[in-house]
């Protein structure tokens, strides 16, 4: 009797001390950490390290302020991919008024880490807006550290592509077309004009705009920086130096006049599958997906990859990430962002798995569901 009292005791100590552990996914829902705080990470990546997953993401604060950066970039790790672990901030903004390109007000969003053997160094990419500027500035700007978790340390920020034209650019397109002030937006000949380069001379030589990215290290060690350009109008996929920091000046249009936004990448059988969403801001729409050969395309536009009930909002969220399990040949989990941007720290989180019906992408709800998924014979089922 009183072994069995003592036992409980200790049971009920160790559990108090202990976050209940998760076992599976669950879209949607709140998602506490180790200490029971909702996850803040948002517009995330995970990067995979010595049999850690590190997650990083916008770290958002309450009310509508929480949508420039007022801290950073939030960090957590996890050896399963249900139970994360605060790490804390893994990159800091700078003191306001500071001056600094990365000062707090700033906007920074869809953070990316991965690693660089040739360095050792863990390389942090994000999209950044300039304090002040709404978005017009779209930059792309990178930091280093010499650990997984940071502090990361600011390196700067570029417009990828200054006085490089595309390859897969015709020379015809190198001078303005006759006329092509004049258009009128959104009509399909404008849409033409900036399939053959209306915004690509535009930004010649200062560099193309980069907002909504993300990047992929490919199996022979290049990586890419692949993000939404002219005037969200075309993604670009731009290779970086063997440093991971800087860009090469190969680069080239993915989608040419797509207006697409939210890249997210992976590449399974030789090929690449991008998936992203169209564009209206905050609010949710209908993803969108793309198969190619080669990182330089030609790009093949697929079907919207979502099925079933609000595949059209995409369950009410937008990609961020394509997540390979570690240890398990094609098996990727898609990520998105459920925002809130009247209150953004209470962003959700829907990561589901990705299958395949041939070439073609394939996410379906569940509301909750475990790694077993990717075990079965058949495409990744939800749990119930
Ligand atoms: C979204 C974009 C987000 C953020 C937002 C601002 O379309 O994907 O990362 O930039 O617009 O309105």
């Amino acid at each position: 009797m009183m072994k069995s009292l003592l036992f409980g005791a200790v049971l009920a100590l160790a559990c108090a001390n202990r976050a209940p552990q998760r076992t599976a996914f669950e879209p949607g829902k709140v998602w506490p950490d180790n200490k029971g705080v909702h996850l803040n990470a948002h517009g995330g990546g995970v990067l995979y390290d010595h049999g850690r997953y590190y997650l990083f993401g916008e770290h958002k604060v309450a009310g509508p302020t929480g949508n420039s950066a007022q801290v950073g970039v939030h960090c957590y790790s996890s050896k399963d991919l249900y139970n994360w672990q605060d790490e804390g901030i893994a990159f800091a903004v700078a003191p306001a008024s500071s001056g600094s390109e990365v000062e707090q007000g700033c906007v920074l969003e869809r953070p990316k880490v991965v690693f660089n053997k040739k360095t050792g160094q863990y390389v942090m990419w994000f999209h950044l807006e300039l304090k002040g500027q709404g978005y017009a500035a779209a930059r792309t700007a990178v930091a280093v550290a010499s650990k997984p978790t940071g502090p990361y340390k600011y390196v700067r920020s570029f417009r990828p592509g200054a006085g490089q034209w595309p390859l897969g650019f015709a020379a015809a397109w190198q001078q303005p077309a006759p006329g092509e002030a004049a258009l009128k937006g959104w009509t399909p000949e404008w849409r033409q004009a900036v399939a053959e380069g209306l915004f690509v001379r535009r930004d010649f030589a200062p560099g193309q705009m980069a907002r909504d990215m993300t990047v992929f290290v490919d199996d022979d060690g290049k990586a890419y920086n692949i993000h939404s350009s002219e005037e969200n109008l075309t993604l670009h996929v731009a290779e970086l130096t063997d440093d991971y920091q800087g860009f090469t000046g190969r680069w080239n249009t993915i989608a040419p006049a797509g207006h697409n936004e939210a890249p997210a990448l992976c590449k399974r059988g030789g090929k690449y599958y991008l998936i992203t969403s169209g564009c209206t801001g905050w609010e949710p729409n209908a993803a969108r997906s793309f198969v190619a050969s080669s990182i330089w395309g030609p790009w093949q536009q697929l079907a919207n990859p979502a099925t079933g009930a609000r595949a059209d909002i995409t369950y009410n969220s937008q990609s961020t990430y394509i997540l390979p399990v570690a240890g398990k040949q094609d098996a990727f989990i898609f990520m998105a962002d459920r925002w809130t941007p009247k209150n953004p720290i209470d962003g959700g989180y829907v990561w589901l798995p990705l299958a395949f019906e041939g070439d073609q992408p394939r996410l379906r709800w569940a509301d909750r569901w475990d790694l077993s998924a990717f075990d079965q014979p058949t495409a990744p089922a939800a749990l119930k």
